[in-house]
């Protein structure tokens, strides 16, 4: 696991049976890129998209990304075999692995004790592949603070939107939109809310998942603007064409990455020249203190991990 988060803002979801998209993944401009082996792969071509996901890996040319792999849920039979023939096929050039519908710690336990055992067989770095658990249902929901500090290769909690919405049995169809019927509030407030706490209470990244009507960029960022605001750190992306957008909705705006890096700045100039006895400093006309540089920190990191 990396000392400093790295940076997640998009994460571009490829299926691993599809040469040209897997292809077409390496150019585009996206944070993290995950190589699926679940739903987007039929039954039988599972064994073949194994194959082709370790040579992708194997061939580089991803600039960069993080090289994620989504393997299959415990509950089928494919899952051992994912993980042993990805991490033996390609586990030096492989970063994470999204577990997905997670219900309880010991499915990350599983995985953690899987790779730690192909990597000592391997002569691999012990510890170094992370983990992301999909959070899709409610049991996963509700041992989500379990499910994060399972594990310290846990690196981010993903919400599944989708399958979420089907196993509680919300009355949409339409992954982000408010339930007809329900005109009280944001149905979602609650679920994203409970992931985000678990998240930063065990200090692991909180990623939103997809948005899937490709076409409708505005419900996109209406859908991940409101998960941004929250403070998730990320979202997936199904398509080029949503790319920019989640990139720009979870970058700080240009003039608060400077104003937070400004805080920063003047805290440090005025404490230390008070040799540490002064707590707050001014900045203009703005007071700041522990707690702002708190908060100038959280934007600033998320800039300098972006490149600002
Ligand atoms: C993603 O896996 C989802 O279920 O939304
Ligand atoms: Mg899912």
């Amino acid at each position: 696991m990396p000392d400093s988060p790295r940076s997640r803002r998009s994460c571009l979801a490829v299926p691993g049976s599809s040469a040209k998209m897997i292809d077409k993944a390496r150019g585009l401009p996206v944070d993290q890129f995950f190589l699926d082996l679940e739903d987007a792969v039929a039954p039988l071509a599972k064994a073949e998209a194994r194959d082709r996901i370790v040579g992708a890996l194997n061939e580089g040319g991803w600039d960069g990304k993080i090289r994620t792999v989504r393997v299959n849920d415990l509950t089928t039979e494919w899952t051992y075999q994912d993980v042993v023939r990805v991490v033996e096929g390609a586990g030096a050039n492989l970063d994470t692995i999204i577990l997905p519908k997670v219900s309880v710690a010991d499915h990350v336990r599983w995985l953690d004790l899987t790779l730690t055992q192909i990597e000592r067989a391997l002569g691999l770095p012990v510890g170094r592949i992370g983990i992301e658990p999909q959070i899709e249902d409610a049991r996963g929901l509700v041992e989500v603070d379990a499910i994060a500090a399972a594990s310290p290769r846990v690196e981010a909690l993903v919400y599944g939107p989708a399958d979420f919405m089907a196993s509680i049995n919300m009355r949409s169809l339409v992954v982000g939109q408010q339930p007809p019927g329900y005109d009280v509030g944001d149905a979602y407030h609650y679920v994203l809310m409970r992931m985000l706490m678990a998240a930063r209470a065990f200090g692991v990244q909180a990623i939103d998942g997809p948005y899937l009507q490709i076409k409708d960029v505005d419900g996109l960022r209406a859908v991940g603007g409101r998960s941004a605001a929250l403070g998730y750190d990320g979202k997936w992306v199904l398509h080029p064409a949503q790319v920019d957008a989640v990139n720009e909705i979870f970058s700080p705006r240009q003039e608060d990455y400077d104003h937070a890096e400004n805080i920063l700045d003047a805290y440090e100039w005025h404490t230390s020249e008070a040799g540490g006895k002064r707590g707050a400093a001014m900045l203009g006309d703005e007071m700041i203190d522990e707690a702002s540089r708190k908060m100038a920190l959280v934007i600033a990191g998320k800039g300098r991990a972006a490149g600002m």
